[in-house]
């Protein structure tokens, strides 16, 4: 059954309590996210958001590699706290490493010299957009996600591990998998602080 648009964007929630188990065959999931960022805007088109897709164990050696740094910054009494963050976004089924690539960005810049301070702030707008497209596409078959950020502690060994171009700049990793339990509560600022219309 199709749902609205606003019922989608609903149902989308960060869930941490993520497994292993997808409602999608891995290529149709990795077929999902390719094309939610395939069809997502970007200044004059310029197509700058890339990702990284981890399934299985490479999404498993993703955490591992991030617990790694943390280790080395994290006081030991506090990383068990730590760990166990990790441990559950390694139990999810996978995640994506998104990206914005700087080449793309200064290309621009030299190409329309009089826009050149706005192209990294557009870029850092298409990433959200990205992020926002494969949310609400997971989301949409049932699949789960969160959204972290241990970006730039990681860059070095994602860029080392999967042979990453160096001029893809991480923006953000989303986990992805079945939901194990539901969201937490939100809660919502009134609407009179957030909108103004005038007609
Ligand atoms: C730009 C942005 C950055 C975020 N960074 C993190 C993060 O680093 N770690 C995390 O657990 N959640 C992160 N989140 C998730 C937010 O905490 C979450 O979206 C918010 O609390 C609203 O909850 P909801 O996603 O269930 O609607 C981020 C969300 C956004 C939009």
């Amino acid at each position: 059954m199709s749902q609205s648009f606003n019922a989608l964007a609903e149902k989308r929630r960060t869930i941490y309590a993520l497994g292993p188990t997808l409602p999608l065959a891995e290529d149709e999931v990795i077929a999902l996210i390719r094309t939610a960022i395939r069809n997502a805007p970007s200044a004059f088109n310029s197509q700058s958001s890339r990702a990284l897709i981890l399934l299985g164990e490479e999404h498993k050696k993703f955490w591992a590699l991030t617990g790694d740094q943390l280790k080395k910054r994290v006081a030991a009494d506090a990383f068990v706290n730590t760990e166990k963050k990790l441990a559950g976004f390694a139990a999810a089924a996978g995640s994506v490493l998104f990206f914005e690539d700087q080449q793309v960005v200064s290309g621009l810049q030299q190409q329309f010299p009089s826009y050149a301070d706005n192209f990294p702030i557009w870029s850092e707008h298409s990433t959200g957009i990205a992020q926002y497209a494969v949310w609400l596409a997971l989301a949409e078959k049932g699949i789960g996600a969160n959204l972290q950020h241990y970006n730039p502690l990681v860059d070095e060994d994602v860029q080392q591990t999967w042979n990453i171009p160096a001029s893809w700049k991480l923006r953000a990793q989303m986990n992805f998998g079945s939901i194990e339990a539901p969201a937490g509560e939100k809660t919502y600022i009134p609407d009179s602080e957030r909108f103004i219309v005038a007609r």
